[in-house]
């Protein structure tokens, strides 16, 4: 669905603490460069968040502070609408629809449902529905675009396998949506181990950089990653170390990988790279860090900026879910 001219973006991160640096340069660095272009819905799924277990006030806290740190990523209010997943009556009733379309075995080959629920004792059913709850996301603002890591591409795949089941059977409904993955940043490996993902949850410190990170610890961390004995900096997947860093340079400069590799081409060893590397990231990080504490602590003001994005998102929900109960079959109430 176009808004005026415009394509409709939509995308969420987890509210589950400070980003870490894939979750900045595989999503929210690129978001805010879609903020004129495109019609652009950023959300907190905090409905999604409880797949796991949470402390409810820690969740309530951290729901806050996403919508700080989404501002703080240069996601202007003013320029975009941001939303909590929760506050909209329609997610939860749209992902029932689709869960009735939704063969079951399709979830169980969902590559992060086999990863989360592998290391548990108990498996909840959330987990393995959210990612219909995820396709209802996205088809209920009938978005053309969702930019994410490499790691969401699958779930976005069954969004648009469902948006197609669904006009098949009931007639033109829902905008097919397409994913945006970047050549570079989307998948931000760990800088201890450079065969998983940097996440949240390495139990090694140094293996993940936070965007709230100072900038001697950004230092630290980049001087420690893990590289390998030669000295030639390139996109090289049988040196996964160097590789990372050299995406991760990119990425933060926003140039492709043919162009970094001839910059660093006549560089001797990886210690000037790696401190222009820290050097370009805390140059990117310093207004984050400087707007999250200008605005974290303002309630006020976030619950304001969530409460406006509510109003602008719940008719359009409503439409969208009006015209699906009908589609299927439901009676008018
Ligand atoms: P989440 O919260 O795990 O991650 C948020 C965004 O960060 C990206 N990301 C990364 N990118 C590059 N390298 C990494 N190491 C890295 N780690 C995370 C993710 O790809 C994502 O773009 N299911 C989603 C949230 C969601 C959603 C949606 C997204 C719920 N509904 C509808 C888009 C549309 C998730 O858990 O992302």
């Amino acid at each position: 669905m176009e808004i005026g001219t415009k394509k409709v973006v939509l995308t969420g991160m987890q509210p589950t603490g400070i980003l870490q640096l894939g979750n900045f340069l595989g999503a929210a660095n690129n978001w805010r460069k879609m903020l004129d272009r495109y019609n652009c819905y950023f959300f907190i799924p905090n409905q999604h968040a409880i797949t796991v277990p949470q402390v409810p006030a820690d969740l309530r806290r951290a729901t806050l502070n996403a919508i700080a740190q989404y501002i703080a990523c240069g996601l202007d209010p003013e320029r975009c609408t941001i939303f909590v997943q929760s506050h909209i009556t329609g997610h939860t009733e749209l992902a029932w629809i689709l869960g009735c379309i939704t063969p079951i075995g399709q979830l169980y080959r969902m590559h992060q449902f086999k990863e989360k629920s592998a290391k548990k004792e108990n498996i909840y059913s959330g987990l393995l529905y959210y990612p219909v709850l995820m396709a209802a996301d996205i088809l209920l603002y009938n978005a053309d675009y969702v930019p994410t890591g490499e790691d969401q591409r699958q779930h976005v795949e069954l969004a648009r396998d469902l948006a197609e089941k669904f006009n098949a059977t009931y007639s033109e409904t829902f905008t097919v949506p397409a994913p945006l993955i970047e050549e570079t940043g989307a998948r931000i490996m760990s800088l201890k181990s450079p065969e998983h993902k940097m996440s949240k949850s390495d139990p090694d410190a140094n293996a993940t950089i936070y965007i709230l990170d100072e900038p001697k610890i950004i230092q630290k961390k980049i001087a420690s990653a893990v590289t390998d004995s030669g000295d030639k900096i390139a996109d090289d997947p049988e040196r996964p170390g160097i590789r990372n860093l050299l995406h991760i340079y990119c990425a933060a400069a926003g140039i492709g990988l043919a162009e970094g590799e001839e910059k660093f081409a006549h560089y001797q060893g990886y210690a000037p790279f790696k401190r222009e590397l820290a050097d370009m990231l805390i140059a990117l990080l310093e207004p984050v860090r400087e707007k999250y504490r200008a605005i974290k602590d303002d309630k006020t003001y976030l619950l304001s900026v969530v409460r406006k994005g509510a109003e602008t998102v719940q008719p359009i929900a409503h439409k969208l879910l009006s015209t699906a109960y009908r589609k299927v079959g439901f009676l008018e109430g």
